[in-house]
């Protein structure tokens, strides 16, 4: 009798999995890396790898309908006249117009607005509308200095010194020529339709010593009324925010890996700089060794999505968060119900990212007219304000179960981790034991 030798199934290789293959041969046809916007899309520990323990015995919980939390946070409160008073520990982080429509840029002023939070401008300069449907508007002063000038800076109420960013440490920004439309060029002083990489450092400082000179002049400029911000990508924490606290931020932006752009190298996004978890506590180390944790504000941003990340990101020593990429989703970026338009630009509703394309069929990342008249900037608005509302109101059911009457009293011991990596990198027990790896550093 013949016996019929089994064949083994085929084997992809967890290697070069589908996703790498294709790379490789889109590499090999087109002779140019690829370019897009959002975050790392790889797993990477994340807030998702913590848990709260809520009280029971040995805390005590704080009844919801009763009893406050409150939400309120002060930015600025170092050396600036008229800090900024934010309703809720959470703001919108800087996206440029020209990365964004108009219509998407006014949506976003107006929706922090009704939220009683800020919004910033980007690398582009400030639009009328953006100044004037946002209650607090933050200016960002960034290396390309576009759209950059002292009568913008003076009617903005804080001034954010850009030195890079969680998704790109180290690299500038891009504007593909498709989305420098008239207005985009005329504001940034740039050609029409030509493609635009911005420089990755500031022109006039090369370190903190001139950047304090820097920071000193923009006071001058502003009367010392504006807090000043310095936002730096999640890259050498402890040291960068040192540094940011010796040349004078009233306020360190500190953006993660996961932290979304609008264009840039897939390779930069996937494989420079360190994940937002493992950003947050050299930080706060680096504000307590100066004796400025909660005296220069520490706002945490990359990959912030719901009331837990940002629970999360403040029991560990942030005083707020800013939200990107969250903020496009409420308005409507990658909607399913855009199904159909999605695959005809051969992606899907969820995984849509050539935002560098200007072709989005939400009218949120283009400046294709036809395209950006279907974001209505007052519904879109709406739906921010909302999403923060929730958002907020998460933050504080989890913060009254852990008996804290205000968000900012959540703290590492209210945590556990689920994974030893995680353990490490928020530096709270491992779930069920009372190792912290690496304890010894903190
Ligand atoms: C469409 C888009 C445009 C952006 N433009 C800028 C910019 O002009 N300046 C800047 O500092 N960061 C820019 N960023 C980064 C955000 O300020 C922020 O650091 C990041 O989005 C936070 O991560 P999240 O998207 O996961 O919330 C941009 C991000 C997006 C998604």
């Amino acid at each position: 009798m013949v016996t019929e030798i089994p064949h083994t199934l085929p084997r992809k290789s967890a290697t070069f999995d589908d996703y790498t293959l294709s790379e490789i041969r889109r590499a090999a046809a087109t002779g140019i890396y690829d370019i897009r916007g959002g975050g790392a899309k790889r797993r990477l520990p994340h807030f998702d790898d913590l848990l709260f323990l809520g009280a029971s015995m040995s805390r005590y919980p704080l009844e919801g309908y009763r009893e406050k939390c409150e939400t309120e946070v002060v930015l600025g409160t170092r050396f600036a006249k008229n800090p900024i008073v934010l309703d809720i520990p959470i703001t919108i982080a800087g996206m440029s117009f020209g990365s964004l429509s108009a219509q998407a840029k006014e949506a976003l002023g107006r929706g922090a607005s009704l939220a009683g939070t800020s919004t910033t401008t980007g690398d582009g300069g400030m639009t009328p509308e953006e100044r004037g449907q946002s209650k607090m508007l933050v200016y960002q002063y960034l290396p390309s200095r576009y759209g950059m000038n002292p009568v913008d800076l003076r009617k903005a109420d804080a001034i954010e010194i850009v030195v890079g960013q969680g998704a790109k440490p180290g690299g500038g920004g891009m504007l593909l020529g498709q989305k420098i439309s008239d207005r985009v060029a005329e504001m940034r002083n740039l050609p029409m339709g030509i493609d635009q990489r911005s420089s990755c450092r500031h022109p006039d400082w090369t370190g903190p010593d001139d950047l304090e000179i820097k920071i000193q002049e923009l006071r001058e400029i502003t009367n010392w009324e504006k807090p000043i911000y310095i936002k730096i990508g999640g890259a050498r924490p402890y040291y960068d925010t040192t540094l940011s606290i010796k040349a004078g931020a009233d306020v360190v932006v500190l953006d993660g890996m996961q932290g979304g752009t609008a264009a840039t190298q897939e390779v930069f996004i996937e494989h420079v700089g360190q994940p937002t978890l493992a950003c947050i506590r050299p930080a706060v180390k680096a504000l307590q060794d100066l004796g400025m944790h909660r005296k220069v504000q520490l706002v945490l941003s990359g990959g912030i999505r719901n009331g837990a990340d940002v629970a999360k990101a403040l029991a560990l020593g942030a005083d707020a968060v800013s939200i990107g990429t969250a903020a496009l989703v409420a308005m409507g970026d990658n909607d399913p119900a855009l199904e159909a338009e999605y695959n005809k630009l051969g992606t899907t509703a969820g995984a849509y990212d050539d935002w560098q394309d200007g072709r989005d069929p939400a009218g949120i990342s283009t400046q294709d007219p036809e395209l950006s008249a279907r974001l209505d900037p007052v519904k879109a608005g709406h739906r921010l304000a909302n999403y923060l509302k929730v958002m907020t109101l998460e933050a504080q059911t989890i913060a009254r179960a852990c008996g804290k009457s205000h968000v900012h009293n959540l703290e590492p011991e209210d945590l556990v981790a689920l994974t030893v990596e995680a353990a490490a990198m928020a530096q709270v027990p491992l779930a069920g034991t009372d190792w912290i790896p690496g304890r010894d550093r903190y």
